[in-house]
């Protein structure tokens, strides 16, 4: 690929990427043993128009020849509708120590059909990449083609299920698609490459956990193809696979990358059951390439997904989800310790944890197996709301970012620690040693681990990490059995901080030539000095901090000691004044220095002291564009003489008046006219669902309806004799089917029928029989009036073009007769041009609009919830209620659903024409819709309308109906109307 070569020796010429590329890109010095020295992180990225090198050795990534840790989040734009709030995640990202993103781009939410593409309002790829850079953040760009995410077929577009070709392989046909795709993606991406200065993406996958046809030319042609796809098109930053698993599919020379191996990452993920103990690879693996050292040993430790939390299926008989809190409380804060300080032991620098703020499947985007919303037990929760999972992200995000030395380290001799497990590392260049400890056990532990002289506590099932031998600034730390978080100059002294649990004594030892003068200026604190060593002992309560100064060393250092709980209120910066660390409110999002000036924005929940170090001379501080009166503090600080204040009361309206109520689908009815429906008379299929024979393809995706319900109705003329009608149907997981026949109600059947062992899980067909009414059975003209409430299509993990299973009806026969149905399928409308695909289905009220806020429903009839009615069908509830929150809060807002769990009914949640989501009331578990703000007027009037599909089993709601807050803030970000 001369293309490719060209780009790559117009940008080596440093040491870091001509080492990791052998400059032009010859294959045979691509891992020449680099010399980087232990050195500061770079600077966090920007869209700065300089060109950067990105490089690597086993390591680490080499970034304009520095050592990079990558420690990084996953979000996905797509379950977040509203672009304003991207920057809000963003931010809080940055804020608490990711300094990259992780991203999937779901070409289905992009592509209606083939050729045509919508990258703007809620799908501005664009406008998300400069948000991350303004934001200062790395992006991880994985556009698929495939990527799996719990998305409707894994990503594949509805109208790829009705295409020739075998998807995730070398198939020419599925390919023209997929270049159709990557130009599309890599047009944009290519404007935000920081390799050329226009944007932060650092690195990009292909394909997701492909693990089929590893060893096929099918399999390693198609990866080939997509590595030459990306190349030709100018994405020049290092590519990586994840493999699903650690099985050494895809590493470096598995398959054909124009001999450009020196720009190939090996990545693996990892979803450990929280109960395991966490698994070994890389330094501490034993042999081979699955058992337990790295796969790839010249590449650096990339783990592109590491379990963050975990997905919930739905509730009910089959998948018993048992909601987001459980998930949470799995894979807390502990399991993220305990396992991502292993993973971090075995040499993974580039963690990704999977999800960080998992967001929301909006609309018709879950796949079968997930209901609406995707919170994942993540860091950040589904309203935007921080968790306690965020402190080890905070403490070490913080940590990689400003101790460089753990950015190379090598195993080291092994040290042992009774009842607990330890990691002993070392930096070859520096000398300092990394013991990284943890128990296993079910009882908290204290031990002597060699080389910290005070007693090691770990809690069961959690971690730490220590550190011994480390410069902070000029000074060096002998010991600490407290987990460092920073070390960083600000104006005439430098600070440190370690971190540990609140009440935990911590002893923390300082290499000190001559006697220091010591100061305890906040905490309870004692110090002893003898022979070198300055001690201090604390005892961790909110911020203790001792001030050293002297003993040889012209430069103070103002040690903090933070419990958890305030080490998350710490936010270091860098300005290009200098560091700036500021400690108090719930947030910082930005810092700029400017003169005399600090201005800083952010959020507080409840009031909060301020106070801010940063360069020489600072002397104003403002926070959210107000001035503050500051003072100095004995710290050194500026510190706000007034708590800032934290957040107001928000007051939601009760939804309980102003309801109407419409009942539709008409479709039953025999006269409905269905002239302008589409012929259902198709032969063949590129489903993989078989077309019964003598009946013709009724799938849905065939007549081009690929999202939510579809009706059917089928025209016969002669019901002499006819006894039952069989229907068979496919839809995945909680799809429905309900039938009229002449208008008359047949019944409703529903997936999954427990104990029904024709429900195959992947499959999800079944079949519905209902008896024909007697007084039907009759000649003359019959309308058999069918609608099936379809869930997404299927993921194609195993790539075998399972996203093809058919979805509708798959055939109809009858007992006792045999009449030829003429056939007319209605789906969907149009797409709507704004909100996308996957807004809507094809329900009469959809399909004129009553979901939107617009509406005329004057003429509707009143209606007073809780309802009680029982009837097979379609009801539509609307209600418009108005907000008025402060301009300055971030309120976050949901909507709750809550019946008696025996009722049979669901609802489609539409807020001011937006699909919030599928409610379930008998299979749950959710009960609770987030409503992003800008879709939702917070200061305006918006308008909820409720799809209700009855099953006529019982009677149907709905009942309760409310808002509620899913959490506040003084602050958050400008929000912009949807
Ligand atoms: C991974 C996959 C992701 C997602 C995750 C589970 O195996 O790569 O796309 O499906 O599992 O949430």
């Amino acid at each position: 690929m001369g293309l490719s070569r060209r780009t790559f020796s117009a940008l080596a010429g440093t040491t870091a990427l001509g080492l990791a590329l052998g400059g032009s890109g010859a294959a045979s010095c691509a891992y020449a043993a680099p010399t980087v020295p232990t050195g500061p992180a770079p600077a966090p990225p920007a869209a700065d128009g300089k060109r950067h090198t990105i490089g690597f050795d086993r390591y680490s990534l080499i970034v304009d020849g520095r050592r990079l840790v990558v420690w990084s989040g996953e979000m996905h734009p797509f379950r977040l509708p509203s672009p304003s709030l991207w920057r809000d995640v963003l931010q809080k990202m940055r804020a608490h120590g990711y300094n990259a993103v992780s991203i999937y781009v779901s070409w289905n939410y992009h592509s209606a059909a083939p050729g045509q593409y919508d990258f703007t309002g809620v799908r501005d790829l664009d406008l998300f990449l400069r948000m991350a850079s303004e934001t200062g953040i790395y992006v991880i760009l994985r556009p698929g083609p495939y990527i799996n995410a719990e998305i409707d077929g894994g990503g594949f577009p509805g109208w790829l299920t009705a295409t020739e070709g075998t998807a995730r392989t070398s198939d020419p046909t599925y390919l023209k698609y997929v270049d159709e795709w990557l130009d599309q993606v890599n047009a944009i991406a290519g404007r935000h490459l920081y390799s050329k200065g226009g944007g932060t993406i650092l690195l990009y996958q292909i394909e997701n956990e492909y693990d089929a046809h590893v060893t096929e030319p099918a399999g390693r042609d198609y990866m080939a193809h997509l590595y030459r796809k990306v190349r030709a098109d100018g994405i020049d930053v290092p590519l990586f696979h994840n493999d699903k698993g650690r099985n050494g599919y895809w590493i470096p020379g598995s398959f054909d990358t124009d001999g450009e191996q020196g720009r190939w990452l090996y990545g693996f993920d990892g979803y450990p059951s929280p109960t395991l103990t966490p698994p070994d690879w890389g330094h501490f693996g034993v042999g081979g390439t699955k058992g337990g050292a790295t796969a790839s040993p010249q590449t650096p430790g990339l783990v592109p997904e590491f379990g963050g939390g975990w997905f919930d299926p739905w509730g009910g008989v089959w998948f018993k989800g048992k909601g987001y809190a459980e998930s949470r409380r799995l894979r807390d804060a502990a399991y993220e310790r305990r396992f991502y300080l292993t993973n971090f032991a075995n040499g993974i620098t580039l963690h990704n944890v999977y999800m960080t703020f998992g967001g929301t499947s909006w609309g018709w985007l879950p796949a079968p197996v997930v209901y609406t919303s995707y919170d994942y037990g993540a860091a950040i929760d589904e309203g935007r709301q921080a968790t306690d999972k965020l402190v080890p992200m905070h403490q070490l995000g913080q940590l990689l970012y400003h101790v460089p030395d753990l950015a190379k380290l090598d195993r080291a001799e092994d040290v042992t620690a009774d009842g607990l497990k330890v990691y002993h590392l070392a930096n070859p260049d520096t000398g300092a040693q990394v013991y990284v400890v943890r128990n296993d056990g079910k009882q908290t532990v204290t031990s002597a681990v060699p080389g910290i002289d005070a007693p090691v506590t770990v809690p069961a099932q959690d971690a730490r990490l220590l550190v011994t031998g480390l410069k902070l600034g000029r000074r060096e730390l002998r010991y600490s059995n407290a987990q460092p978080m920073l070390a960083l100059s600000a104006g005439r002294q430098e600070i440190a901080v370690l971190t540990g649990r609140s009440g935990e004594t911590t002893v923390t030892a300082l290499e000190c030539a001559m006697r220091p003068t010591v100061t305890v200026v906040e905490g309870d604190a004692d110090w002893s000095y003898e022979d070198g060593l300055l001690r201090i002992e604390a005892q961790l309560d909110g911020l203790t901090r001792v001030l050293v100064s002297g003993g040889g060393v012209g430069t103070p250092l103002l040690l903090l000691l933070a419990d958890d709980e305030t080490s998350v209120r710490l936010w270091p910066r860098e300005t290009p004044s200098g560091s700036v660390l500021v400690y108090g409110p719930a947030l910082l999002r930005t810092a700029d220095v400017s003169g005399t000036a600090v201005r800083l924005t952010g959020d507080t929940v409840r009031a909060a002291e301020l106070e801010v170090w940063g360069p020489r001379g600072l002397r104003e501080v403002t926070w959210n564009g107000g001035e503050l009166k500051v003072r100095t503090s004995a710290s050194g600080s500026l510190r706000a003489a007034q708590p800032l204040p934290g957040v107001g009361t928000v007051t939601l309206p009760a939804l309980r008046g102003g309801w109407r109520r419409k009942t539709e689908n008409p479709e039953a009815a025999p006269d409905y006219d269905d002239s302008d429906w589409k012929l259902a008379d198709r032969t063949t299929t590129y489903s993989t669902t078989p077309v019964p024979d003598g009946q013709p393809v009724l799938f849905a995706d065939d007549y081009g309806f690929h999202y939510g319900d579809v009706w059917y109705r089928g025209h016969f003329t002669d019901a002499r004799g006819a006894e039952s009608v069989s229907l068979a149907y496919s839809t995945g997981t909680q799809g429905l089917l309900m039938a009229w026949l002449d208008g008359r109600p047949l019944g409703t059947h529903r997936m999954p029928v427990p104990g029904n062992s024709s429900v195959r899980q992947g499959s999800w067909a079944d079949t519905a029989v209902f008896d024909v009414p007697e007084e039907l059975r009759k000649d003359g003209a019959h309308v058999l009036s069918v609608l099936v409430r379809r869930m997404q299509h299927d993921q194609d993990g195993k790539a075998q073009d399972t996203h093809k299973v058919a979805r509708g009806l798959t055939a109809v026969t009858f007992a006792g007769a045999a009449p030829r149905l003429s056939w007319r399928i209605q789906g969907e409308a149009a797409p709507d041009p704004v909100r996308g695909p996957q807004n809507n289905g094809g329900l009469y009220g959809e399909r004129h609009g009553w979901h939107l806020p617009d509406h005329a429903d004057g003429d509707w009839p009143e209606a007073e919830l809780p309802r009680a009615d029982r009837q097979q069908g379609v009801t539509w509830y609307r209600t418009g209620f108005k907000l008025a929150v402060d301009s300055g809060i971030d309120a976050s807002i949901g909507l709750v659903l809550d019946d008696d769990p025996a009722r049979a009914y669901r609802v489609q949640i539409f807020l001011n024409g937006w699909n919030m989501g599928q409610y379930i009331n008998d299979v749950g578990p959710q009960h609770t819709f987030a409503l992003p703000n800008g879709i939702l007027r917070t200061r305006g009037t918006n308008t909820l309308a409720l799809a209700v599909l009855s099953d006529g089993t019982t009677p149907a709601g709905p009942s309760d109906v409310r808002l509620t807050l899913l959490g506040a803030a003084a602050g958050g970000v400008t929000v912009a109307d949807v």
